[in-house]
């Protein structure tokens, strides 16, 4: 396993985000739906940088079981407690690869009439997702490897790494 972005560096650009998302949303009262299980991590570091009101709620996807590649059936495990209607919505992403995870959720919370919505993920795979849409605040753009820690996760294990790793 080698080390691929380092803790510190995470945590960087984390705060920088937030300071971006605390101007951003200067009066409102963003939700903040975090993707289980992968973004747990990220959105915990990120909302403790948000200086604003705001609301959490997950979301739980799967389409990777033990996996390294989407198997592209998406089935949702876990529906949103609150109202989207009329909110201003932030989908808080670990990672995006082939992208159809981000299309998925984008259409469910559209599909609700939020006021706005926003995605925020924290590492993101431009070349392989390849989405017609753009991503509203981005982390780190990444090769197409898989990685693990800071919550992402292979076959379960190493979400508790406290550092981006190669594997
Ligand atoms: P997508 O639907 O292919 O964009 O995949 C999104 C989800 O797959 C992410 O939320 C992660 O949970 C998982 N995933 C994708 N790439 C990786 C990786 O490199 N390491 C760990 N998990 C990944
Ligand atoms: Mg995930």
């Amino acid at each position: 396993m080698n080390l691929y972005i380092d803790h510190s560096q995470i945590i960087e650009r984390v705060r920088e985000i937030a300071s971006k998302i605390n101007q951003d949303y200067a009066g409102k009262t963003p939700i903040f739906i975090g993707i289980l299980n992968g973004a747990f991590v990220f959105l915990s570091d990120l909302i403790r940088e948000i200086k604003i009101d705001c609301e959490i709620d997950f979301l739980k996807l799967s389409s990777y079981g033990d996996s390294k590649i989407s198997s592209g059936d998406i089935t949702l495990l876990k529906e949103l407690n609150c109202e989207i209607k009329g909110k201003d919505i932030i989908i808080v992403e670990d990672i995006i690869d082939s992208g159809l995870s981000i299309k998925y959720m984008k259409a469910l919370i559209e599909k609700n009439n939020p006021s706005s919505l926003r995605i925020v993920t924290l590492l993101y795979k431009e070349e392989t997702a390849k989405l017609d849409f753009e991503i509203d605040y981005i982390g780190f753009k990444v090769d197409n490897k898989f990685v693990v820690g800071y919550g992402l996760d292979y076959a379960q294990k190493y979400r508790n790494l406290k550092s981006i790793y190669m594997l």
